[in-house]
């Protein structure tokens, strides 16, 4: 094979979503910066998230960034490292005028300003009562954001390498200079070196069978770092998100539970009033999904299947809006308005008509709380002991601050993704001021042409489906909304054998070079597994039942014993050492959870 090409830049910033574009338009200012995405930029997963982004701009009632940060330390079941939910909240109300002023398309108000939606969890701290928080653009929010940035991107003449798949991290001992990456196209490899690495390269819910996300979030960013001796932080803490599309997965926002949609069970109950009866539908995401689970448990989901309604139907939701004595009103024409991308996926996908007749759903593995470790310049920490790693950043979803702790709330992701995406932008560029470009090492791709090699060409008999769907269905069973000691067990089990035959028996049918999806895509297995070992290593150990993290051998949470953030590291034989990392508190100490 051909001698890769050599690139240079100051910074190399991997994924084009939120968070990527965001430090690229920061770190461009000062630094030479190339953005490398496996997508076109403008189809990066940011463009799934519909509902809003969370800042207290108080544009429709009281809101305080203390609210806000309040809300996401009590959703985050008390994980949250308060000092980072702090920076999270306070940055938001800028960064959100900033993307206004970039020319985001934000829904507006009569005023004339940005238009607010109640989201789960969010709140008035004094009523307990919902808080219009969630700036909006319609239910197209992470849509909008990518094409903003994206623009903004080309106007300042960043460099984009479109369709170029990162594969490797090339590390040299407690310093970084650069990555491996394959043009998709010719299958050609390619160096970038550079002074300073960014991972904004999202999530890993392709380790489940029903998810909301798109195939490419293989979690590619979080497994080339683990592999390269960066620990993956509070891995247990995987979100399922309550109202994805039945069998589908796709994502239905939880704005239309803000815009006063109720969920119903198969006896026509809003059993919301049962598990949170001040917040109702309204609760954070952990409370709804394992009310679902536990109303199909008791076989009061749909006709006795496992989903139950979502009915934003106006006759139901002004019915409701009636009996809790509030005075909004919905109608055919505002749901058109407001959610019309969740109401053309229900028509095209389920023939179901929001505006008539309720959407079934079902809970979907959505976001992953856990990643890698940075501190709040989105620095790549070492250890439990927060040693930086010089060069090396991350953010957004891939990324573990930690402000989302066991639970993230609603329309925190793409806060995260701007705020942490600007402030890793801020400190790369100051790094790539100061910072030498060291000498790569010899052969820096050696190693990962290798292992494509040896997937082109061994000789096995198993194809990545099969392999995939024995992860998805172990990972369902075993490491879902509900877990217990012995299940855990038996996916990790599941999960080593199905490791051992990934090693050695995957096998590919295309070996050519061009647009070769099919040997790609059982590389990103190989990521997909790994994230998923780690994340069933982290969950069986931890003894508790803590946000997403819901135990039945183990149903408290264990404030005496486990506030503390998991580090899994992989070892050379394939395990995991588990070390623990005690959580940050602050103005808010950890209380039991009601709503
Ligand atoms: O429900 C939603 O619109 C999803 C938003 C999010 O995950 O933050």
């Amino acid at each position: 094979m051909a001698n890769p090409t050599v690139h240079t830049f100051d910074a190399v910033i991997v994924g084009a979503g939120g968070a990527g574009m965001m430090a690229a338009l920061y770190a461009g200012k000062s630094a030479n910066v190339a953005v490398i995405s496996k997508l076109y930029p403008t189809r990066s997963h940011t463009g799934a998230a519909q509902g809003g982004i969370g800042a207290a701009l108080a544009n429709l009632e009281e809101d305080k960034w203390e609210w806000h940060a309040y809300d996401t330390v009590k959703g985050s079941d008390y994980l949250a490292d308060q000092d980072a939910v702090d920076v999270l909240c306070q940055d938001a109300i800028d960064v959100v005028v900033e993307l206004e002023h970039m020319g985001l398309p934000f829904d507006r108000i009569e005023n004339g300003r940005i238009s607010q939606r109640r989201f789960g969890g969010h709140t008035n701290n004094e009523t307990n009562r919902p808080v219009y928080r969630a700036c909006h653009a319609a239910d197209r929010t992470g849509h909008m954001i990518l094409q903003t940035l994206y623009q903004n991107c080309l106007k300042n003449k960043v460099n984009f390498f479109d369709e170029y798949q990162v594969v490797d991290l090339i590390r040299v001992d407690d310093t970084v200079r650069g990555v491996v990456a394959i043009n998709i196209a010719d299958g050609s490899f390619h160096i970038f070196h550079s002074k300073a690495v960014m991972f904004a390269t999202g999530g890993w819910g392709r380790c489940w069978e029903v998810t909301s996300n798109a195939h490419s979030l293989t979690g590619d960013g979080a497994a080339i770092c683990m592999r390269r001796g960066i620990p993956m932080q509070d891995m247990e803490f995987f979100q399922f998100h309550p109202t994805g599309i039945f069998k589908l997965g796709i994502l239905i926002t939880e704005g239309v539970r803000g815009e006063g949609g109720v969920l119903i069970n198969g006896e026509g109950e809003r059993f919301m009033e049962r598990y949170a009866p001040s917040i109702k539908d309204l609760a954070s995401r952990d409370v709804v999904s394992r009310a679902i689970y536990l109303e199909v448990q008791a076989g009061r989901g749909i006709n006795g299947k496992n989903y139950v309604h979502l009915d934003v139907t106006p006759e139901t939701v002004n019915h409701y809006f009636e009996k809790d004595g509030e005075d909004m009103r919905i109608s055919r024409e505002y749901i058109e308005q407001k959610l019309p991308d969740i109401a053309d996926f229900t028509r095209t996908y389920l023939g179901v008509d929001p505006v008539k007749d309720p959407m079934p759903v079902q809970p979907t593995a959505h976001y992953a709380m856990g990643g890698i470790p940075t501190n709040v310049d989105s620095e790549v920490l070492l250890d439990a002991e927060n040693r930086v790693l010089p060069g090396l950043y991350a953010a957004g979803e891939v990324a573990c601050v930690s402000v989302h702790g066991a639970n993230r709330l609603g329309t925190n992701s793409l806060t995260d993704l701007v705020v942490f995406g600007k402030r890793a932008g801020v400190r790369m560029a100051d790094f790539c001021d100061s910072a030498e470009l060291l000498p790569l090492p010899d052969n820096p791709a050696e190693e990962i042409m290798a292992e494509f090699d040896r997937i082109r060409n061994n000789e096995g008999n198993m194809k990545t489906y099969t392999l995939r769907d024995r992860m998805q269905k172990t990972m369902t069973a075993n490491v879902s909304v509900f877990r217990v000691h012995d299940q855990m067990a038996k996916a990790i089990n599941d999960m080593d054998e199905i490791k051992t035959d990934y090693t050695r028996f995957i096998t590919v049918d295309d070996k050519g070079k061009q647009f070769n999806t099919d040997l790609l895509e059982a590389w990103e297995l190989g990521c997909l597994i790994d994230l998923a070992r780690a994340t069933a290593a982290s969950a069986i150990a931890r003894t508790e039942s803590r946000g997403a993290h819901a135990r039945d051998d183990y149903p408290e949470r264990d404030d005496d014993n486990w506030l503390t953030h998991t580090f899994a590291t992989l070892q050379s034989d394939g395990s995991f050492e588990l070390t623990y990392k005690p959580v940050t508190l602050g103005r808010y100490e950890p209380k039991p959870r009601v709503y």
